[in-house]
């Protein structure tokens, strides 16, 4: 198991496998769309041998580490600071591309350092920025911001948060009282007073998880960015391309979905490889709790259209 600032790779060997058999014989150029702590671009640059892994991340101590971390790999290993939805910008010039993977969210580093502010378990000021060094607010200028029916609608959009009218309502009665939230233990103190305590025993899950998934999505402009990224590997890909994701909510999942099947059923540009998502078995969610809400979808594009492909149906 991986210490808690590591970061243990999930779904990584059915990462590799649908890159073997989905992609074409041949990889030359693969695109790690979130690098993090490089735990799929190693394993990628160690299958195969004669391709060139080019990694994206927009946290610059990410990059830091995974480069110390590969050095070995240096000929063939360009790590790059910066958000995958504008990728084909900075990649355009080293197309086409073989493969595609994101492995979508925060990493473990991310969410075990208190002061990145992405954890209802520490206390730490309420950033959630992906990226420290860009110009996005952090968590705690959105709430001070934004207006408590602008922060339900968060809460419940990306959070489902039952509760988000509430909560948002508290959130700016603490600001009219001049003492707006600062840290992720004040949210997460708030957040228990509001919700009823019956409420709170029946969640299954920590009464702060949804609040701070909605922050977070808002604050790093995920979702944009997960559609802004796909679109640009469509333009990017070389003919016979593979596109992996892992995703960890529904709500990327849906995008993941959408999208492979526009690319099948409207655009006839290749195959779905996964009928249903691929999610991680009972060993690896033992060892890994942030395995138990992945969810892996493949899609190969065709130089012939209509070509057929044969899916994985498991
Ligand atoms: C789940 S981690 C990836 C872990 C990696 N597969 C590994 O095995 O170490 C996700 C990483 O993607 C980065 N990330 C998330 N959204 C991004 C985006 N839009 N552009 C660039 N990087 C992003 C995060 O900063 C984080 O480091």
């Amino acid at each position: 198991m991986s210490s808690p600032s590591e970061h243990e790779p999930v779904l990584l060997a059915r990462v590799i496998e649908f890159l073997r058999s989905g992609g074409s014989k041949d990889m030359k150029k693969i695109v790690d769309c979130t690098l993090g702590l490089g735990g799929y671009s190693e394993e990628i640059l160690r299958s195969f041998p004669d391709a060139r892994v080019y990694a994206l991340d927009r946290d610059s101590s990410a990059i830091a580490r995974s480069e110390a971390r590969l050095s070995e790999y240096a000929s063939r290993f360009k790590a790059l600071h910066m958000n995958f939805g504008d990728m084909e910008e900075v990649l355009d010039d080293f197309a086409p591309f073989d493969a595609f993977v994101f492995d979508l969210g925060v990493s473990n580093m991310q969410l075990t350092e208190a002061e990145r502010g992405f954890s209802f378990q520490s206390d730490g000021p309420l950033d959630m920025r992906m990226n420290p060094d860009g110009s996005a607010q952090t968590a705690t200028e959105v709430l001070e911001r934004l207006s408590a029916g602008e922060l339900a609608k968060i809460f419940w959009r990306y959070g489902e948060e039952r509760y988000s009218r509430q909560i948002a309502a508290r959130i700016e009665e603490t600001r009219k009282r001049g003492s707006p939230l600062k840290t992720t233990g004040e949210l997460v103190a708030l957040i228990r007073d509001v919700l009823p305590a019956p409420a709170q025993r029946k969640m299954g899950t920590h009464p702060a998880r949804r609040v701070f998934q909605a922050l977070r999505i808002y604050v790093n402009e995920e979702l944009e960015e997960l559609e802004t990224g796909l679109a640009s590997v469509r333009r990017l890909s070389s003919p016979e391309a593979v596109v992996i994701v892992v995703s960890y909510h529904s709500l990327e999942d849906r995008i993941v979905k959408h999208t492979f099947r526009t690319w099948e059923t409207e655009e006839k540009r290749g195959t779905v490889l996964t009928k249903h998502p691929v999610c991680a078995e009972f060993e690896e969610i033992e060892k890994n709790f942030k395995a138990r809400s992945a969810k892996l979808r493949g899609f190969r594009f065709s130089a012939k259209s209509g070509q057929k492909i044969q899916r994985q149906t498991k």
